[in-house]
């Protein structure tokens, strides 16, 4: 592995490098200056829903820290920087009235983004559901399709001169089926009377967030994210193949297909029938929409068998470890071949226009030596992916970026601080930075010619 020599510019000229980051996870100043609450700010105070009672209330505080961590990215000479806004520091009660003070905040960061060179790539929705909608029902409330175009509205005008890049939604068939099925991330609903709407609903919001961007910036770049894994069958039985089909559909398939017209993949799973309890008549073609580009996000694969224990899907994942293979802190088995073969998937959908990678990275349990963090796994995690983008880039002609998650060390959710994704390291208690051999390493590599 890794002993092939490339260089950036076998990615080509014009192929974009980034670095992703979002709100929730990197901001803390959860309660400060008007902000209002969000499903995560909840979810956190809820005994064991995250290890070590974790909260991402002060996390790397990007709120005070932002100057700093800009100029991080630009010392480590990343030309892209994407980010999220969040929804309730924006519109404290999720509609009606505005805090000027966020609006504010995202002009500082954007503006710092700018006067840095850093092109910023902003996404609206990473997963922080204001509370008060939530308190409404949520993702389950048909009258989000209101709420988030009036959300999206309001950031577009704000931030139009300043963004020619936005993303809708970041991995929505996480946050429905991690939010919404299992209960493990915010707001905490389980089962398929929520998770259904919940899904048909972020299905239609994808586009109402892209139509309403295009409505006021007509030359807007616009495009959403995806999470996908690759998927294989445990053995080559007919049973563990057809589990793999449809753990495919579910994990691959279901948010993108109906924007293609090629509506909900109920072929391979009849349990989306419950979806047409929701779809009115106008659905279909609401649903509709060329993105400008697609973002996906992939950090392994998945190895499926056969399983009469889960219901519906009948399909159970065999993790990493059992199948000892090289894994990663998340117990993600480390697959470069992963990131070429989602590549090639999403690739072959005829209606897709373009492709970035907007995550991929890896989690592994740094140290902090003397002011050194030597974190050669994560520098040979990330060669051996781009080797794969890079196989991938010789016949796709649609990939055009590459973002590495993260900027810094934050808050992973229900694992709390315990995982390290960053490029730089954070000492929670004294909010210092130092940037890893990895960040050193990206740094060399986007220099080379
Ligand atoms: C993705 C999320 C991102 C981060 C990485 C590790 O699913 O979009 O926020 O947590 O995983």
């Amino acid at each position: 592995m890794n002993n092939k020599k490339f260089s950036k510019n076998d990615f080509g000229t014009d192929f974009l490098w980034g670095v992703s980051s979002s709100a929730p996870q990197t901001e803390g100043a959860y309660n400060v200056d008007g902000k209002g609450l969000s499903v995560w700010d909840v979810f956190v105070t809820q005994n064991k829903k995250i290890l070590n009672n974790d909260t991402h209330f002060e996390s790397s505080d990007f709120y005070n820290n932002y100057k700093t961590d800009i100029a991080l990215i630009k010392q480590m000479g990343i030309p892209n920087y994407r980010f999220s806004l969040s929804w309730s520091r924006i519109l404290p009660k999720g509609i009606g009235d505005i805090n000027q003070a966020g609006l504010d905040f995202y002009h500082n960061v954007l503006d710092c983004c700018i006067e840095n060179g850093i092109t910023p790539f902003v996404t609206l929705y990473h997963w922080d559901l204001p509370q008060e909608l939530e308190e409404k029902g949520g993702w389950t409330n048909r009258e989000i399709l209101g709420w988030f175009e009036e959300y999206v509205r309001i950031c577009v005008n704000a931030f139009k001169d300043k963004v020619a890049y936005w993303m809708v939604l970041n991995e929505p068939m996480v946050f429905t089926g991690g939010g919404y099925f299992l209960g493990v991330h915010a707001p905490g609903k389980k089962g398929f009377n929520h998770f259904i709407p919940a899904m048909h609903h972020a299905v239609l919001c994808q586009a109402i967030g892209y139509n309403t961007i295009k409505a006021i910036d007509s030359q807007a770049q616009v495009g959403t994210t995806y999470s996908c894994s690759y998927i294989t069958p445990y053995s080559a039985s007919p049973k563990d193949k057809e589990a793999a089909h449809r753990v495919d559909a579910l994990l691959n398939r279901l948010f993108i297909e109906p924007t293609l017209g090629l509506g909900y993949p109920i072929d391979a799973l009849p349990f989306l029938k419950k979806t047409l309890k929701y779809i009115q008549p106008e659905d279909d073609e609401l649903m509709k929409v060329t993105f400008d580009f697609i973002g996906i996000q992939n950090y392994t694969r998945e190895v499926i068998a056969h399983s009469i224990f889960t219901p519906y899907l009948n399909a159970k994942i065999i993790p990493a470890d059992r199948r000892k293979v090289y894994y990663t802190a998340m117990d993600w088995e480390v697959y470069p071949e992963a990131i070429y073969e989602m590549i090639r998937k999403y690739d072959s959908y005829e209606g897709v226009k373009k492709i970035m990678i907007t995550e991929n990275g890896a989690s592994f349990p740094d140290e902090i030596i003397d002011g050194i963090v030597d974190d050669v796994h994560r520098s040979h995690f990330i060669k051996s992916y781009l080797e794969q983008v890079l196989r991938a880039k010789s016949s796709s002609k649609k990939l055009v970026g590459y973002f590495v998650w993260s900027l810094t060390d934050n808050f992973e959710w229900a694992e709390g601080y315990k995982q390290r994704f960053g490029l730089v390291y954070v000492d929670y208690e004294t909010q210092e930075r130092t940037i890893k051999k990895s960040g050193w390493w990206y740094k060399k590599f986007l220099e080379e010619k």
